[in-house]
């Protein structure tokens, strides 16, 4: 028991050992991505030998502090355009060619062990949408009481992107308004479309100039993440007969004191929550 508690403090006190290894799951094959590895000495260990950076089996960045040097090898498909490293940490920015590549990070530790530390992570070129996402089934105009369904369909892409609903800037999560969002089967490179449907009762929103503003949003996880939108205006029918009815029952309904300490925004849901229930 003892021996093996030894070996062990051993085996952790003579080597640098990788405390975080940060490489993005998907990046943008427009952008470099960035790959950070941190690493820890205890108070015991030799100084740092070297730091090797590795795409699959090939070394493609090498930092060895103790000659103040740094050496990028760009023949693996991958081409490293910046460093920055020291005795804590090395970053370095590539651009990789399209797939899916394993990136290791490797450190050592000075002799008499040159003790070894490694750490690797998968990353993939995204394929990004080439259009926006579509929105569909929007009607010319929603009657007050009614409400819209529509439809909004991302592009193909390699992760599938996942679509969020505003309106309103609101963002819109309730899972009576929007579904989930739903992802079709691969296409034959690989890519997937996404959809997901948005509710819209207009009653449900405080708006007072004729339309709501509705847009949909599908994001790819890249690092940072590809955005791309949609808008359109969902125009609500006012029904004057049925305002002019509610109001005045309003007013026969509540004293007048009370009625003139409402603001305009809560004496527009008043309104909203009366014709629901004429509605209902
Ligand atoms: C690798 O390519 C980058 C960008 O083209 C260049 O800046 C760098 O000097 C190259 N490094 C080597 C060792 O060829
Ligand atoms: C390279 O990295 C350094 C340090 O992080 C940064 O100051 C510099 O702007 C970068 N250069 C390029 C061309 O990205
Ligand atoms: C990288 O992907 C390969 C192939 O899908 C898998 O076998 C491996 O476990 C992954 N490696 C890491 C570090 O996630
Ligand atoms: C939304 O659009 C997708 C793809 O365009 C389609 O497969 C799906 O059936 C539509 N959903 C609804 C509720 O119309």
């Amino acid at each position: 028991m003892l021996l093996i508690i030894l070996s062990v403090f051993i085996a952790h006190s003579v080597s640098h050992t990788i405390t975080l290894l940060d490489v993005p799951r998907w990046t943008d094959p427009k952008k470099e991505a960035e790959l950070r590895c941190q690493y820890a000495r205890q108070p015991l260990d030799p100084p740092l030998h070297s730091v090797k950076w590795y795409k699959d089996t090939h070394e493609i960045f090498r930092y060895t502090p103790q000659e103040l040097e740094t050496r990028a090898f760009n023949s693996s498909g991958v081409i490293v355009t910046n460093d920055s490293c020291n005795p804590e940490e090395c970053v370095i920015t590539a651009r990789p060619e399209r797939g899916t590549s394993k990136f290791t990070c490797e450190v050592s530790s000075e002799g008499p062990r040159f003790a070894v530390d490694r750490q690797s992570a998968n990353m993939t070129v995204a394929v990004l949408p080439e259009y926006d996402p579509l929105i569909t089934g929007l009607p010319t105009m929603v009657q007050a009481g009614e409400q819209a369904v529509v439809n909004c369909t991302s592009d193909y892409s390699l992760p599938a992107a996942t679509i969020d609903w505003f309106v309103d800037s609101e963002p819109q999560e309730d899972p009576l308004i929007t579904s989930e969002n739903h992802v079709s089967g691969a296409d034959g490179d690989g890519l997937s479309a996404s959809w997901r449907t948005l509710h819209v009762y207009p009653d449900d929103y405080p708006t007072q100039r004729g339309y709501l503003a509705l847009m949909c949003r599908a994001t790819v996880p890249t690092r940072p993440p590809n955005v791309r939108s949609m808008s359109v205006r969902l125009y609500v029918a006012s029904r004057p007969h049925i305002s002019t009815y509610m109001f005045s029952k309003n007013n026969a309904l509540l004293p007048s004191s009370s009625v003139k300490t409402f603001t305009q925004y809560t004496w527009t849901l008043l309104v909203t929550v009366q014709v629901s229930i004429f509605v209902t």
